[in-house]
């Protein structure tokens, strides 16, 4: 996959980038991350990116001819011209697991990290063509959700991950949070580590897991639940826990 990233300040995807999982991605040639400074197409001999509003308020707006002549510069350099460009902006959808794993099915993506009190209109309209906000709370530029969503992505990339971490059994992989992990020693400050992990039955383990999984969903995400994978089984415990719990 390449990605390709247009932001204002490079340097702030230098930490993140350069550690762990996603620097082996790199390292293995899995993923090629390009950054490149908006400012080198901005305007005039100041280079200028931005600019007043139209009709007044206070802030600075994203000047267009920078994002599309920096895009249709970074499109040239691959003959697939056919790579989605994602805006970064708290107006957009909001990011989730499922999202992660469409993007990941593209060998090229192109984020536009926003910045100022936004990106002209005709951006979202004629170049954009997905818009992603992270969550409900608003951040100084795209920049450090750009680091999200890319993190989240690689990771869903075949090869990254090794079996140890693999990434099919984890929190919201089927739409429920991950079951409670344990690890030596047994016994911690007199705090056990549940009978049934260290049974040696793995039936009764994944059987514990599971209902884990479930309650944990329930008691913390209830609103995950609707749309997990339940068996109809699942769903009647589920039900008869509820009222047992609040009755
Ligand atoms: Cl994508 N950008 C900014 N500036 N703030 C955000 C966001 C994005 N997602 C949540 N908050």
């Amino acid at each position: 996959m390449r990605i390709d990233i247009l932001t204002l300040f490079p340097h702030m995807f230098s930490g993140p980038f350069d550690e762990s999982i996603v620097k082996r991605a790199i390292d293995n040639d899995i993923v090629n991350i390009v950054l490149h400074n908006l400012r080198d197409w901005g305007l005039g001999k100041h280079k200028t990116v931005d600019d007043y509003p139209f009709g007044g308020g206070s802030g600075m707006v994203m000047k267009p001819e920078p994002l599309f002549e920096a895009v249709e510069t970074i499109k040239a350099q691959d003959s697939d011209s056919s790579a989605p460009v994602i805006l970064l902006t708290p107006q957009g959808r909001l990011f989730n697991q499922k999202i992660a794993a469409e993007l990941a099915k593209n060998s090229r993506l192109i984020f536009v990290c926003g910045h100022y009190e936004g990106v002209d209109e005709r951006v979202r309209e004629h170049l954009a063509t997905d818009e992603i906000s992270i969550g409900d709370y608003v951040l100084t530029g795209g920049e450090l959700a750009a680091m999200v969503v890319i993190d989240a992505v690689i990771r869903q990339l075949p090869g990254v991950l090794g079996s140890e971490e693999s990434a099919s059994d984890e929190s919201h992989a089927a739409g429920l949070l991950e079951y409670p992990q344990y690890t030596r020693p047994q016994s911690y400050r007199g705090w056990e580590v549940p009978q049934v992990l260290i049974s040696g039955n793995h039936a009764q383990i994944a059987k514990w897991r599971r209902e884990q999984s479930i309650l944990r969903t329930f008691m913390r995400r209830p609103d995950l639940l609707d749309k997990a994978n339940l068996s109809a089984q699942e769903r009647k415990s589920v039900a008869k826990g509820a009222v047992t719990r609040f009755d």
